[in-house]
């Protein structure tokens, strides 16, 4: 089995889990989620993850179109990015015939205020899963792990 190698992408203020407005986002901090994901890949097994979070655009960006050759996947919460980066979508685009995406939120943002229904970045992903707090990330990981193999 090959290993299949995950690239983990968080946007804006994700940093700020565990504090952020708990009600919205769960008490789970970025590292406890990060933890969490290691241990599905590990009981998955043959899964590599590589994680980064960053507050400015254009370095998710550049990581989701340095990705191609380097990955077989994207696990990518965008945040606010989601409702404003045609970049960030194009970005994800540039790689989708090779660097498939899926899209994660915390919450689910359908339910939430009218400017959070739209995503730029959906349309370039092969699905999202949102609504499950921290765990959103792990049904994410597994989903993705399922296209790929
Ligand atoms: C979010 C939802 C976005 O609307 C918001 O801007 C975020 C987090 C989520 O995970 O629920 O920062 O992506």
């Amino acid at each position: 089995m090959k290993t299949l190698k995950i690239l983990v992408l968080n946007g804006p203020n994700l940093n700020l889990l565990g504090t952020r407005e708990p009600g919205i986002y769960g008490t789970e901090t970025l590292s406890s989620i990060e933890a969490d994901l290691l241990a599905e890949a590990k009981a998955l097994g043959g899964i590599e993850l590589d994680f980064f979070q960053s507050n400015a655009e254009s370095d998710l960006i550049t990581r989701v179109g340095a990705s191609r050759g380097t990955f077989d996947g994207i696990l990518i919460n965008p945040a606010a990015l989601t409702h404003t980066s045609l970049g960030l979508a194009d970005a994800l685009s540039a790689v989708a015939d090779v660097v498939p995406a899926v899209e994660v939120h915390l919450s689910n943002t359908a339910a939430r205020e009218e400017i959070r229904h739209k995503s730029l970045t959906a349309s370039a992903c092969i699905g999202q899963i949102m609504g499950f707090k921290g765990n959103s990330y792990v049904l994410a990981l597994d989903a993705l792990v399922n296209h790929l193999r």
